[in-house]
């Protein structure tokens, strides 16, 4: 049982969580995740960890209202218990100096991209970061992020902030600037597949992080396979971050599509 000592609403349907988690929040690493279940029967949910207090033994997850798990966390409160977080769980992010660095995150991919931006700043990268989201409401951790990084550019897709377009946009307006010797894109599936469509244009290295469904997290139940590169990947124990190119997205939509078809009936059941 992990206790949740802070709960703050970002948007509509995203929220932050400092829950009590000492041993994870001493060897956790940036790219790291947990799963996480609320009830005893709930289904495992992977949240990664955008931030950690070693001194508090707390870790900060950001989660946004999507399906019955995630909404079931968000209806928690400050003193309530999360039934389990289990972690750190995955590979590390591929932290070391590249050199001059774009960070790209869209919606809640900007939780996760904060450790990432953090430790390539510590490693003497130059970060250049670009958050992306719908409109206003839905840019996330912007502070944070203008404080670890050289520049920060904001991209909304209706222009109530920052600068109008998708993040796409922001990339290539940085590739143009100077040259970029690595990007990490981290979002909604397709804006990590375009954010590659683009960095392979100008052939710039681009890590990215997948959030399938998982179940054990530990390479067993094979929920999160993936094709990468031609050959089948398990994303909680090979990844969760691969090299953006290698990734088949068609097959991820496909599966993401059949995961959502099945949480759709589950809400309904719950909402009932
Ligand atoms: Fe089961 Fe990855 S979550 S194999």
């Amino acid at each position: 049982m992990n206790k949740i000592i802070r709960k703050e609403q970002f948007s509509e349907k995203v929220f932050l969580f400092e829950v009590e988690a000492p041993l994870i929040a001493k060897s956790r690493k940036a790219g790291n995740f947990v799963i996480v279940r609320i009830g005893e029967n709930g289904e495992r949910m992977p949240l990664t960890i955008a931030d950690a207090d070693i001194e508090k033994g707390t870790i900060t997850m950001v989660v946004q209202k999507v399906g019955l798990s995630s909404i079931k966390m968000c209806n928690l409160n400050v003193g309530d218990y999360i039934t389990d977080v289990v972690g750190p769980l995955g590979n590390p992010t591929d932290i070391k100096k590249f050199g001059t660095v774009i960070c790209a995150g869209g919606g809640v991919g900007v939780a996760p991209m904060l450790p990432i931006i953090k430790a390539l700043k510590a490693a003497g990268n130059r970060v250049l970061s670009v958050i992306a989201g719908r409109n206003k409401d839905l840019i996330i951790l912007e502070n944070e992020v203008r404080e670890n990084s050289d520049e920060t550019i904001i991209m909304t897709d209706d222009g109530s902030y920052g600068e109008k377009g998708v993040v796409t946009v922001g990339i290539e307006k940085l590739i143009n600037q100077e040259h970029i010797d690595k990007v990490f894109a981290i979002g909604p599936p397709i804006m990590m597949k375009f954010s590659c469509m683009l960095t392979q244009k100008y052939n710039i290295p681009t890590d990215v992080s997948l959030n399938t469904i998982m179940v054990d997290g530990t390479g067993m139940c094979g929920a999160c396979r993936l094709t990468i590169g031609g050959k089948t990947k398990f994303v909680c124990i090979d990844g969760p971050e691969f090299d953006g190119a290698l990734v088949d997205w068609d097959e991820m939509f496909k599966r993401m599509g059949t995961f959502k078809r099945a949480e759709q009936e589950e809400l309904e059941h719950f909402e009932e």
